[in-house]
């Protein structure tokens, strides 16, 4: 992916972190946000120690001045950016929607459906000129089904397939493409750590999820990391550019969809 320039947002920590690595590892010169410096520069430093250069900068994904800051910020480092990563995330709250805090539900509507938007808008100021460009959004089983409890999270997830479909629809007469990935269930970030607390947890909402988790997990239920970070990269690299708008799934076999 030499010449391939890729911001993806919450890049330091969780997945985030396992695709940015992959992507330095194929080539492609990589910038990372996230809200903790340092995390950001712990990711910079390790993966530097490894030989993988990946630049790091702080932004709240709900920011449009900061998003465009750091869009403009990668413009001014040369080249453009050619490909958008939406994968911040906020978990959300999680318990029976009837008693759900509303603030705490709505904050994961801005930073799960509003970051994304704000993300694409900052980038598409630069890949519009051009007409070329990619953004893949995350999504998940829990925007593809219900997801009963974790409402919050799965409302957000299925409001962001949309956004995918309608921005793609929007962008049809050029090249940039707008995908929806989702890489299943995975042995890492917010599914890990969910499964963690819920291990040391009272909560019978939390116990829940993360004994329900932790059985599809146990059942073979989860996507690989390898599987996960795999079919990222093939999507950052354009090999499902055509099925813009779509939806793709770690485990599809992209080349006959
Ligand atoms: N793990 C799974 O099994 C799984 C399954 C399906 C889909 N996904 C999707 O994969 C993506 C990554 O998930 P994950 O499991 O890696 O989650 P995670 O471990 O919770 O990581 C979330 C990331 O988002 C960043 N973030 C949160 N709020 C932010 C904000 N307001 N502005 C900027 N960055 C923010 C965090 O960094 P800071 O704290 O530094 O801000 C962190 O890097 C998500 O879109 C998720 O829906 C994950």
């Amino acid at each position: 992916m030499r010449d391939t320039t890729v911001l993806i947002t919450g890049g330091a920590k969780g997945l985030g972190r396992l695709f940015s690595e992959a992507l330095a590892r194929s080539g492609a010169r990589v910038f990372i946000t996230g809200r903790d410096q340092a995390a950001l520069d712990e990711a910079v430093e390790t993966l530097g120690a490894s030989g993988l250069v990946i630049d790091a900068v702080q932004a709240d994904v709900v920011d449009l001045a900061a998003m465009r800051d750091v869009v403009a910020r990668i413009v001014a480092t040369g080249g453009g950016l050619d490909v958008l990563i939406n994968n911040a995330v906020e978990s959300g709250p999680i318990g029976p929607t009837s008693i759900v805090d509303f603030d705490a539900w709505w904050h994961a509507q801005l930073v799960n459906l509003g970051g994304p938007l704000i993300a694409a808008q900052a980038a598409l100021a630069v890949m519009n000129p051009v007409g070329r460009g990619r953004i893949i959004n995350l999504v998940s089983p829990a925007g593809l089904h219900r997801w009963p409890y974790a409402t919050a999270y799965s409302v957000s997830k299925a409001a962001l397939v949309k956004l995918t479909e309608n921005l793609a629809a929007e962008l049809r007469d050029t090249d940039i493409a707008v995908l929806g990935y989702n890489p299943g269930l995975v042995d890492a970030g917010l599914t890990r750590a969910g499964m963690e607390l819920a291990a040391h947890s009272d909560d019978p909402w939390l116990m829940r999820i993360g004994r329900w988790a932790a059985k599809a997990r146990d059942e073979g239920g989860f996507t690989s990391v390898d599987v996960a970070v795999g079919t990222l990269v093939r999507l950052a690299r354009g090999d499902a550019d055509s099925l813009s708008g779509r939806v793709v799934n770690a485990e599809d076999d992209i080349d006959s969809l």
